[in-house]
């Protein structure tokens, strides 16, 4: 009996459907930190919060952040097989422009997850669990909790186009002129998500401050990111 898993498409599938697992993980607990658990941190008692920041966070941000990891390795290796298995001139087309788009969007928000809101966040919860001990707060705990606050806002930005060009990939099919100098988009797109990272390193929240503005942001800058990739692919 011929079975469709076990065939090349089978095993493409697979880790297609691995890569959905893991992303609706990671991209679940991203909304619930930015949706959710913000506004009731800023409107509970300080004892409420502190257990939370010692017993509730830490355990999502463990599934948080190799839900991450494991989004990001199978992104990686669907990418690394498609390109092995149908050419690498694949990247020269709408689905590879869609999904080059939206991969480096998911490796920003990746690499956002691992080297700055984990070691930010490492440093609010070991100071929540000094001072619960009777110890002093870390001075700066306050700091680094907002650090991590203006990356995870960021990353909640970059997830809506990241999620657009993801799904853009197979199922909308874009003009793309196989003698468009692709670079010019390369470029623009270097800068935009250049300046966009800057700010999550350096910056503040701004319009993203608040649930509907850092979702305002997100739906903005997928629509500019598509214009973008219409015209510079002509
Ligand atoms: C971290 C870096 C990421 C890389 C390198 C990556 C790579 C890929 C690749 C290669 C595909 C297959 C495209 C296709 O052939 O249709 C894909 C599809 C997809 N990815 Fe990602 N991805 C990443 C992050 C994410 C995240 C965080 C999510 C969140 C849920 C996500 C959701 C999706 C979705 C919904 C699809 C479309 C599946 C479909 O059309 O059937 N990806 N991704």
């Amino acid at each position: 009996m011929e079975m469709a898993l076990l065939s090349s498409d089978g095993f493409m599938f697979l880790l297609r459907w691995l890569h959905l697992f893991f992303g609706v993980m990671w991209i679940g607990l991203l909304y619930y930190f930015n949706f959710v658990q913000g506004s009731f941190f800023a409107e509970t008692d300080p004892a409420t919060k502190s257990n939370a920041i010692q017993k509730l966070v830490p355990r999502a941000l463990w599934w948080f952040r190799w839900a991450a990891m494991f989004t990001m390795l199978s992104g990686l290796t669907y990418l690394a097989s498609k390109g092995h298995r149908d050419g690498f001139e694949i990247f020269l087309t709408s689905w590879g422009v869609a999904i080059l788009t939206g991969s480096a969007l998911g490796l920003f928000m990746w690499a956002n997850v691992w080297f700055v809101i984990w070691p930010n966040q490492k440093i609010v919860i070991a100071s929540a669990t000094q001072a619960a001990a009777g110890g002093k707060a870390l001075p700066e705990a306050a700091a680094a909790g907002a650090r991590a606050g203006v990356a995870s806002r960021t990353n909640t930005m970059f997830s809506i186009p990241m999620l657009f060009f993801m799904g853009a990939a197979s199922h909308l099919p874009m003009a793309v002129n196989p003698n468009a100098n692709l670079w010019i988009l390369v470029g623009v797109f270097a800068v935009i998500f250049g300046l966009l990272e800057a700010n999550a390193l350096k910056g503040k929240t701004g319009p993203m401050t608040t649930i509907q503005g850092v979702i305002s942001c997100g739906f903005g800058l997928a629509g500019l990111l598509y214009v973008l990739v219409e015209v510079l692919t002509k």
